[in-house]
């Protein structure tokens, strides 16, 4: 089956003029570019799952740096931007079709495909319409939506990176990805609680995660059990749409 992207291309060319155009600061020209998506998110159903992401991060990046864990690394991130960017990680769901994202069954090898393909939404489209350097609030963005799909042991994707070699934004954004999808309802799945959440992430721990990464996570996880509370608590941003984001 062939199916019709919902979003084009066109589309985000247009949102992207709009924040460039916006002004000149990398972080409020990301913020005027989430914010018109947030429609868009919203109805594809992804808009809770980018908040709650963002809000994980913010925490993650705190504790990462109060602890001192990959310093130089972690000084190169501006942390409103870092969260904003992983605010962004799904963006290329925009294009999946509702029928897969909404799909109780089992998906088909093709289907599997379509949906993983999100990681690869940013890839050699850009450049034909932007200068470099008026993507420069997007440099982050990019990074995490293609790389937070990809595994500690190299048995992720797209590239099938290992280890260190997954940038360290995209290492972090999995973490806080996979436990707000392991605490969400999805059509296809009920949630896990915070506590077995945290136990699944704790055993992928140098499989699926970077050790450094999940250490600093269980450390300070009831911080993020709070966060996910308060979620709860705010229908604005629990309320779930049926299909928000699959864990494959
Ligand atoms: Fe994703
Ligand atoms: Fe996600």
């Amino acid at each position: 089956m062939c199916y019709q992207p919902v979003v084009t291309r066109d589309q985000i060319l247009i949102t992207i003029r709009k924040a460039i155009n916006s002004c000149s600061c990398p972080i409020k020209q990301l913020g005027r570019f989430f914010e018109e998506l947030e429609g868009i998110f919203r109805e594809k159903g992804i808009f809770g799952h980018a908040k709650r992401t963002q809000k994980y991060m913010t925490i993650l990046y705190d504790e990462m740096m109060r602890d001192g864990v990959y310093p130089a690394e972690m000084s190169e991130f501006i942390r409103e931007r870092l969260a904003l960017s992983v605010a962004l990680h799904d963006i290329g769901k925009i294009e999946t079709p509702d029928e897969i994202l909404n799909k109780r069954e089992v998906l088909t090898k093709h289907e599997k495909n379509i949906i993983k393909n999100h990681t690869k939404f940013w890839e050699n489209w850009l450049h034909e319409s932007y200068r470099p350097e008026e993507l420069d609030f997007l440099k982050r963005t990019v990074q995490i939506a293609e790389s937070h799909h990809e595994k500690w042991d190299g048995t992720g994707g797209p590239k099938g990176l290992k280890g260190s070699e997954i940038p360290l934004a995209g290492r972090m954004a999995t973490v806080v990805d996979v436990y707000d999808a392991l605490t969400s309802t999805r059509t296809y799945k009920g949630h896990f609680t915070h506590k077995e959440a945290c136990e699944r992430i704790k055993a992928d721990s140098g499989t699926y995660f970077d050790p450094a990464v999940v250490e600093i996570f269980i450390k300070n996880n009831e911080k993020f059990k709070d966060a996910h509370v308060s979620f709860l608590r705010n229908i604005h941003l629990s309320q779930l749409a049926p299909h928000e984001c699959r864990v494959l």
